[in-house]
């Protein structure tokens, strides 16, 4: 999974989205309807990934993490789920993981997502704007891989 180059040669921003355009998690550099922020006022919404992810998955994270702290001023913080409580309160996160991790799983499930198209693909992801896919999380943003590299 990589967003990050084209973040790299922005100067400083005040609000960095998730364009709502199409499945691919296109970055935009002005909130706009229907689009999900990643960093709004200041501040970044934390990514949530699954500890049992692989190390690829970890690694896009801090990627990430390094390239908004490069162009926003701020820094993400990146999240080890355990638990609802391990989802900063009142966050809308950024949750990234591979199809067949546990928090992956429940999010479908609780969320009633239709990975059908991602099932027996190589290297392909959805990503997109869910509606309590955690207890005690109204919102987030999930990018889904349906493999470890994707
Ligand atoms: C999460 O756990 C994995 C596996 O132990 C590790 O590689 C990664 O750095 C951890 N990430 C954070 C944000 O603590
Ligand atoms: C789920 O998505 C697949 C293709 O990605 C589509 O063919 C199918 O109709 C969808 N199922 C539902 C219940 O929306």
């Amino acid at each position: 999974m990589r967003f990050g180059a084209s973040l790299l040669v922005v100067p400083s921003l005040a609000s960095i989205a998730f364009a709502a355009i199409g499945q691919a998690p296109c970055i935009s550099f002005s909130a706009s309807a229907g689009s999900f922020p990643i960093v709004a006022s200041g501040k970044a919404a934390p990514i949530i990934t699954d500890p049992s992810d692989s190390p690829s998955v970890h690694r896009a994270v801090g990627d990430f993490v390094h390239d908004i702290l490069a162009v926003a001023s701020t820094t993400p913080k990146a999240v080890n789920y355990t638990s609802p409580a391990s989802v900063p309160k009142g966050s809308s996160p950024i949750i990234v993981g591979t199809i067949d991790t546990p928090l992956i799983k429940s999010i479908i499930t609780a969320a009633s997502l239709n990975v059908t198209g991602l099932t027996g693909q190589w290297e392909s992801f959805v990503a997109q704007q869910v509606s309590n896919p955690i207890s005690g999380v109204s919102k987030a943003y999930v990018i889904i891989g349906s493999d470890r590299r994707g």
